[in-house]
């Protein structure tokens, strides 16, 4: 994709040279970038889960409202950022302090978003690396005539293996640290033009296939049936923390594409365009999966294994379907390579411009942190299993839920405090440049601070 033509160039560019002058060739290339980024196993895999264990549309609609709430305020907020500095997050939030005459503290922010990508990016290859298993169970067959517990086995056979999953997580963190050292060679920059598109439309096809034998009534009033005396606190802060994370945002994530962006591209635009189609590829996910879970008895609560069990069912009984699942995970895996890439790429430029470092010892010193923090989430299937904090939460439950839950929306008010009340309005207005404005600057200001505190504060309500 463009985003790894231009990791490509950048490996050209001197660590003490803190501008960062490439840029995306297009608004399409950007949004392209983007939507990788966001588009991930958020939407299609921890959706989906964290819906069923948090009661189904409660989670749901919070989720959608606080997209809309926070999400496009704060994503525009971080690409502008980002473009108005050019640098790494946290050069562009000490420049633009400076700029303000305020505090180059606001640093520590951008190392703050740097702890979130490097947690999430230790789990995300974990969860990457059972893709690559399930994709390489799928094509040779392996769930081919199986019914459902039949797959449900095969699935906690699978992760009581740690050395096995300890494979799989060094293959994607390999492949992820290696598009960032080398950069890509054309063939795999091209297909991954056309795997994304194909992925929706595989997702389409599980949906259809999914509305056809399983049971599509009771997913869509699971997802949407609105009851508002399944709301707990619990539901609120997760459904926010899903939205940071599905939409990249609070860590600087976006902020780093957003310092590629053209002048001329018009953010808001491209914002809608990057939230609507995340929030459309989880939906999908979400109708893929449900009617299968409830035509066979799944628990909608069974927690990380819920996709890896229920489209399995899938493809053990549609014809050809050892190809459809082995296509899946493929597209899958793609999704979560340009996630993960997203996820490294601020790391690394961090490291290099403040570290002084060439950008491959940046991407290997990322790459060995994350993945030897991974190992304690891939553990607590197997070996650390009772390992229970506060008698409920395993290390993987800490590993996700911590970053996403806590880090990323603290680092999204830090944002929206820094775009709202630190930088001028004469230089947010000339980025944002869109009739729009007034409305961004109400929600940054006020509505997004104010929403991400109150939800903070609901457990103590
Ligand atoms: N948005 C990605 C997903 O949904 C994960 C991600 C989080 C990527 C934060 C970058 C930064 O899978």
């Amino acid at each position: 994709m463009m985003l790894i033509r231009v990791m490509n160039d950048m490996t050209q560019i001197k660590p003490n040279n803190a501008v960062l002058l490439n840029q995306w060739s297009s608004k399409w290339a950007f949004i392209l970038a983007a939507t990788g980024a966001a588009v991930g196993l958020g939407n299609i895999w921890r959706f989906p889960y964290m819906a069923g264990s948090h009661g189904g549309s409660a989670f749901v609609v919070l989720y959608l409202i606080f997209v809309l709430i926070l999400g496009l305020p704060i994503m525009i907020a971080e690409i502008l950022i980002g473009r108005r500095a050019r640098k790494n997050p946290v050069d562009a939030l000490i420049t633009l302090a400076k700029q303000s005459k305020r505090s180059k503290y606001w640093g520590l922010l951008g190392w703050w978003g740097a702890l979130a990508l490097l947690l999430v990016l230790s789990f995300y290859s974990v969860v990457s690396g059972w893709s690559i298993a399930y994709l390489i169970k799928s094509i040779s067959g392996q769930f081919n005539g199986l019914n459902a517990d039949q797959v449900n086995h095969v699935w906690h056979q699978f992760l009581s293996n740690p050395w096995r999953l300890l494979g799989w997580h060094t293959l994607f963190m390999a492949l992820t640290i290696g598009v960032i050292i080398r950069g890509v060679h054309e063939g795999l920059e091209k297909a991954t033009q056309f795997m994304m598109p194909a992925l929706y439309l595989i997702l389409l096809a599980l949906v259809i296939y999914a509305a056809c034998v399983g049971n599509f009534a009771k997913a869509a009033r699971f997802l949407f049936d609105f009851n508002i005396n399944t709301i707990t606190s619990s539901v609120v802060i997760a459904a926010m923390g899903h939205a940071f994370f599905t939409l990249a945002l609070g860590a600087g994530a976006m902020l780093t594409y957003g310092a590629y962006v053209p002048k001329n591209v018009n953010i808001a635009q491209t914002v809608f365009i990057v939230a609507a189609l995340d929030v459309l590829v989880a939906i999908l996910a979400g109708f893929a999966i449900f009617p299968l879970v409830f035509a066979h008895h799944l628990s909608p609560s069974a927690g990380p294994g819920l996709m890896f069990v229920a489209l399995p069912i899938a493809f053990a009984d549609i014809p050809g379907g050892a190809f459809v699942g082995g296509l899946f995970f493929l597209l899958l895996l793609f999704a979560a390579w340009t996630s993960s890439i997203n996820l490294a790429e601020p790391l690394v430029i961090t490291l290099q411009y403040r570290l002084k470092v060439k950008r491959k010892t940046a991407a290997v010193l990322v790459g060995v942190f994350a993945w030897s923090i991974g190992i304690g989430s891939l553990l607590s299937f197997n070996l650390w299993k009772d390992v229970k904090f506060f008698h409920t939460y395993t290390v993987f439950d800490l590993a996700t839920n911590i970053p996403t839950n806590i880090i990323l929306p603290i680092g999204g008010l830090g944002f929206a405090l820094f775009a709202g009340w630190v930088m001028k309005k004469s230089a947010t207005r000339s980025e944002l440049n869109s009739k729009l404005y007034p409305a961004w600057r109400f929600l940054i200001r006020y509505i997004a601070p104010a929403g991400i505190f109150i939800v903070f504060i609901t457990p103590f309500l």
